[in-house]
């Protein structure tokens, strides 16, 4: 069976073929960044206008890539949410309209639920783990025990850690999105330089806050007089106008101290729900699960207390369809198929 999986919940359109068995046979994903890039952040409307262009296109060179024709599709998988309703809305409509021409079966995927089945895409792990999707709109760690059977531990109770190094990127004016940029200048730094907190580290929660370590990256940047005009009014986040001297040094040392900070936080929440609930596996997912600092750090914990540790390659981490028809197998073997009234859930915390 030939499944033709459809995401746009977001920032990004993507088709993706997967064979039931759970080959990935095409993965086309077109990315709005430059889009978005000039406001700092995703523009919903904008967001919704884009993929209408952009869907049609993007199917046609993942069936291209696939080497079939729409006829060779047996089933529509689509991120039915959680996400932005009128980006999930495009796809949907589309998928829709499409699973009824050909007379194929529908299948509607909580996108968080792909973003833990991506890791299934190049590694075979049992059940039970604790998963983790940690993105621009998640932060959130699960006790995965079978795949309908999924509890969230904790998230975040403010801003997402995506949203907090994309901030933190904008602050210091070094572009957008900014987590791929502060990873890269980060690397090499010395994070221990700067001290910043590590909020809610100690608490028993599983639970994140990422506003109040950007709050400090900001008081930081403030104190030093590094930018001795900031721009308060852009957007609500305060942005670097003027550059003063000794910039281009403390830049990287902020973002490394940030990044060490968030990733601290992180691995310690992970490492304490697998010792808590007795789990050998961790799976990680997510644009920020990119990180190199946090697959390095989490790499090596898994070394010392010898858990499994996985996650998917950087194009399956962010957003793409290929997770999503990874998502979808187990629904369409169990006939689990999307009824032609399916709407977008444009919240919906718990992937099953
Ligand atoms: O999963 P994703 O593509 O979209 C969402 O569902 O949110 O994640 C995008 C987020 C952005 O906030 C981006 O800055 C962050 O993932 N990100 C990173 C890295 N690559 C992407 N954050 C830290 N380090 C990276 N290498
Ligand atoms: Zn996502």
């Amino acid at each position: 069976m030939k499944i033709l999986a459809i995401e746009s919940s977001c920032d990004e359109t993507a088709a993706a073929v997967v064979s039931d068995d759970g080959k990935v046979i095409s993965n086309v994903v077109a990315t709005q960044i430059e889009d978005h890039a000039a406001f700092g952040g995703v523009v919903p409307e904008i967001a919704s206008r884009r993929h209408v262009e952009l869907i049609g296109p993007v199917v046609a060179q993942a069936l291209k890539e696939a080497g079939i024709n729409l006829d060779g599709i047996d089933g529509v998988a689509v991120t039915q949410g959680p996400g932005l309703v009128g980006a999930l809305l495009v796809g949907i409509s589309y998928a829709k309209a499409l699973a009824y021409g050909l007379g194929v079966p529908l299948v509607g995927v909580n996108h968080l639920e792909g973003h833990l089945t991506a890791a299934r895409i190049e590694h075979d792990f049992d059940y039970p783990y604790i998963g983790m999707v940690v993105s621009g709109g998640h932060t959130s760690i699960y006790l995965v025990e079978s795949p309908s059977k999924v509890r969230q531990l904790g998230q975040t109770l403010d801003d997402a850690a995506g949203e907090a190094f994309d901030k933190v990127a904008k602050l210091l004016d070094l572009g957008y999105p900014g987590g791929v940029i502060i990873d890269r200048i980060s690397k090499g730094v010395d994070h221990q330089e700067i001290e910043l907190p590590r909020p809610m580290v100690n608490d028993d929660s599983y639970n994140f806050s990422f506003s109040g370590l950007k709050t400090a990256v900001l008081n930081h940047v403030m104190g030093l007089k590094i930018f001795p005009e900031m721009d308060l009014k852009f957007s609500g986040v305060p942005r670097a106008k003027t550059p003063a001297p000794g910039k281009a040094e403390y830049i990287p040392k902020i973002a490394a101290a940030f990044q060490a900070a968030a990733v601290d936080v992180i691995v310690h929440k992970l490492v304490r729900a697998l010792q808590d609930h007795g789990m050998e596996r961790l799976v990680i997912s997510g644009g920020v699960a990119c990180n190199s600092a946090l697959r390095e750090r989490l790499q090596e914990k898994s070394a010392e207390l010898g858990f499994a540790f996985y996650a998917p390659s950087p194009r399956y981490c962010t957003d793409n369809a290929a997770m999503i028809g990874m998502a979808s197998i187990r629904d369409f073997q169990e006939k689990n198929y999307a009824a032609p009234d399916m709407n977008a859930v444009s919240r919906w915390s718990v992937p099953s």
